[in-house]
Parts: structure tokens; sequence; C-alpha cells
């Protein structure tokens, strides 16, 4: 053996394998769909829209539209730096549709907005595929009529690991819908031709689902345990307050990712489209902690946990927040007065005094700190929704804002103003909407055109 071959072996100088995967951990409430790549940093999941039946009202099914047979469709998880790749079918008879991954800033044309990239048939097969660049809490949902999809099931999960994720004692995922069923259990509604008060109000619906249950869910924490619980309002208007009872929680996560400072609430007020992470830490044994939706100041709990079983030894978890943009002086303000239009027979609702019409566009300039200052006018709130990018919330009315962390969606009161703070770091044409998915639809839709900072990004 010559010096060389042993300097080879020796401890130091042996290359580890190249690849040695680390399964993920679970994500308890929702199933999670099936990895096909062997790459451990490229996940492919298939995903297939078709119609199918559920059992929600006793003795009546009732026909949903689901991702993979499951409302909410299936959780896709990966790690932040992970390439996905999703094998799409539309398996409806009879629309088109898109899937839009909502919060994740990825490239505009695997964004699933038809503006850009034709919506996908009946019949037809489209392949999403972006590096994910951000950990976090997301969902996808169609955004082809996504009034009537996603009130039908089409919604699902994503959960992206951070790079070194916090090592909690349990991971969960809590999806919150009110669904509008008649007696007999069909999904009411005439979709194509809304009545007034759906317009104008959003639908509400009556009969709340929680990971798409009608029950309370149940499960067991460990005494000590530290969790974490990720919260999702996927109804189409209808906001809700998050209440934990029975341990000790704050909100460690927004929108957009890990908070540096998590904060404690008495309730956290969720908006559709809006996602929450909780720390909840559990008490001793025998105790009971229970997540309650607050709806209209009654509260509806949706999931309940004994604490039982071997005690987890007493511990911290850190929450690592990737750092947020500081906010500087902008170079770029942005108005934005969203409002109703009543001048004609049908109630529109608008930005900026038009209700959306495709190919509007509103140019903006890339990369630079941008503040956009949100202003209701009709009276209602509204969940106004940016894709492509995070922003931070400053101001509200006229106050510095308590709303920390990365955001995709905040809300404007009716009759308030919200300034937020952005950098609009990715180019592309990105759509900004109200999440009322009934306002969205009936005109309170915009699209920036986003240019390429010029600085290289
Ligand atoms: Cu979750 Cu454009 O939407
Ligand atoms: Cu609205």
């Amino acid at each position: 053996m010559t010096l060389l071959t042993l300097l080879a072996c020796a401890p130091e100088t042996t290359p580890l394998p190249a690849e040695v995967e680390v399964p993920l951990h679970d994500v308890w409430g929702i199933a999670a769909a099936d990895d096909h790549d062997a790459d451990p940093h490229v996940v492919e999941v298939h995903l297939e829209a078709a119609k199918t039946e559920v059992q929600w009202v006793e003795g009546s099914p009732t026909e949903v539209w689901a991702y993979n047979g499951q409302v909410p469709g299936p959780l896709i998880h990966a790690r932040v730096g992970d390439t996905l790749r999703v094998v799409f079918d539309n398996a409806l008879p009879n629309d088109d549709t898109t899937i839009h991954w909502h919060g994740l800033r990825i490239p505009d044309d695997q964004d699933g907005v038809p503006m850009i990239v034709d919506p996908v048939g009946p019949g037809e097969s489209f392949t999403y595929a972006f590096t994910l660049p951000d950990p976090g809490t997301y969902w996808y949902h169609p955004h082809v009529a996504a009034n009537e999809q996603v009130e039908r099931g089409l919604q699902g999960v994503i959960v992206i690991d951070e790079a070194e994720p916090p090592e909690v004692d349990r991971d969960r995922y809590f999806v919150v819908d009110d669904v509008l069923l008649s007696d007999d259990g069909r999904v009411q509604g005439h979709f194509a031709n809304p009545d007034g008060m759906t317009v104008m109000m959003g639908r509400y619906g009556n009969t709340l689902l929680t990971n798409g249950s009608t029950e309370l869910l149940v499960d067991t924490m460990r005494p000590g345990a530290v969790e974490r619980w990720r919260l999702l309002n996927t109804a189409n208007a209808r906001p809700m307050f998050i209440d934990v009872r029975g341990a000790e929680w704050r909100v460690v996560g927004t929108d957009g990712g890990l908070l540096s400072e998590p904060y404690n609430v008495g309730k956290q007020e969720i908006h559709p489209g809006q996602r929450f992470d909780l720390e909840v830490l559990a008490p001793a044994e025998g105790e009971v902690v229970e997540l309650e939706m607050v709806i209209d100041g009654t509260r509806y709990p949706v999931f309940s946990a004994t604490v039982e079983g071997e005690a987890v030894a007493d511990h911290e978890v850190d929450w690592p927040a990737a750092p947020l943009p500081e906010i500087v002086t902008a170079e770029q303000a942005i108005e934005v007065t969203l409002g109703a239009d009543t001048s004609g027979s049908e109630l529109l609702w608008t930005v900026n005094g038009e209700a959306y019409v495709e190919g509007d566009m509103v140019p903006v300039t890339g990369d630079v700190p941008t503040t956009m200052h949100l202003r209701e006018t009709s009276g209602l709130d509204h969940p106004f929704h940016l894709h492509g990018q995070f922003f931070q919330v400053v101001d509200r009315d006229g106050k510095p804002a308590d709303e920390p962390g990365p955001r995709d969606t905040v809300v404007v009161r009716g009759q308030g103003e919200v300034t937020i703070f952005t950098g609009f770091e990715n180019a592309g044409r990105w759509m900004a909407h109200c999440h009322i998915l009934e306002h969205a639809e009936a005109g309170m839709m915009t699209e920036y055109d986003v240019s390429d900072g010029g600085d290289g990004m």
C-alpha cells in the first residue's frame, strides 16, 4: 500500500456518502402525498382533480371535487431548497382548472394563474416544477372559478421544512373551512350566478370542517411536549378566531415563516388564506387541551387532546426565524383603493375604482423598497392577498401595526387603511386580490407587472 492510498483512507479524508436521506418528520392531520422521485432533494407528487363523494351529512353522501380523492388534498412536504415537481391531471369532466401555490415565491409561469399559462382543460395534464425558496406553512388551490372550486373541495396543504427544523414533539396541520350544504348534503349554490347577498358578503357556510371532518378530531399529547400547530383558514369568506384552551400557547409563525419574536395573544384572528403557526405546551398528565375556532362569539371545539403517556423531558424549542428585510424609506409607493361599484345592475368589487379585466396590469419597479397603501371605501373587510412576494404590515389606521412577520395576506377593515412594505424582489406578473373568493370573482383583483430590478436579482 502506498502512502497515497493510506492517506486517502485516513478518516479525515473519507468523503461522506453523497446523499444521506434523513426522512421527513410526520405531520399529523392530513395524509401526505407520495414522493415519486428517489433524489432526496427532489419531491415529485402526482395530483389528480376529480369528483368523489364524502360523508358529511348522515345518510346523504356529498359530491365534492378533490385532489387524489381527499379533502383537503394531500400534504406536500419538502425541505427548503428542494425542487418540487407536481404532475397534475385534470380529471374533472367539464371544468378548466389550475393549481396556484399560495404564498410560494416561485416564477410566475408556475404560479397557476390562467392569465399567464392557459388553464388545464378536462382530461389534460400539466407539470409544475420549481425550487422551494422559503420554509413555512403554505397551501394550494385552483385559480379558475376559485369561489366554486375551493368550496367544492379543491384545496391542499404544503409544509416546507426549515434547513434545521425546530425539534418539536409533534407537528400538526389544521385546515378549517365552512362549507354550505343543503339538508341532503349537496354543496349548495349557484356559483355561476350567485345571489346579491353572496356577492356582497361572500359565501358563508353552515358546516364547519377541520381537516375535512365534521367531527371533533382527537389525539393525545405527551406531558411536557412542545408542539407546533399550523392553522389555515380556507373558507371562501369567513374570518374566525383561534383559541387554545388548557395549555400555554403562542404564535410562532405567520404566512411566510417563523417569527423572530413569537407573541402571546388572547385569540388569534385568522382570515381566509392566512396561516398561523402556534407553539403549544402540553400540561400535566390527565389534562385536556382543546383547539377552538371562535365564530361570531361562539366557540367550536375542533380538536381535543388528552395528555397522557411518558413525559417528555423539560425542554425549550428554538424557532429559527429567517431575518426580515429592514423597513427603510420607500422608493416606490402604490395606492390601492378597495371598494364597490354599485352603479350598474350588479354589484362589482373594485381595485382603484375598476373591476378587474384580464390584461389590466399595473407596472411596478422590482427590487426596490415599496410601500403599498391599502384603503377601503365600502365598509366591508377584505383579506388582501399578494402573489409572489412577502410583505410586512407597517401601520393600520394611522398607528404602528402590531402584526409582525412575513405575510402574504392582510385584512383591510371596512373604511380602514393599512400600509404594507415589500421589496418586490420577485420579478414577474403577480395577481393581488381579495381572498373573499366571491369578491375576487366580482372584480376585486389586479395584476402587478414587476420589472427585473436591474441589479441582476
Ligand atoms: Cu390563495 Cu390568488 O390566492
Ligand atoms: Cu373582499
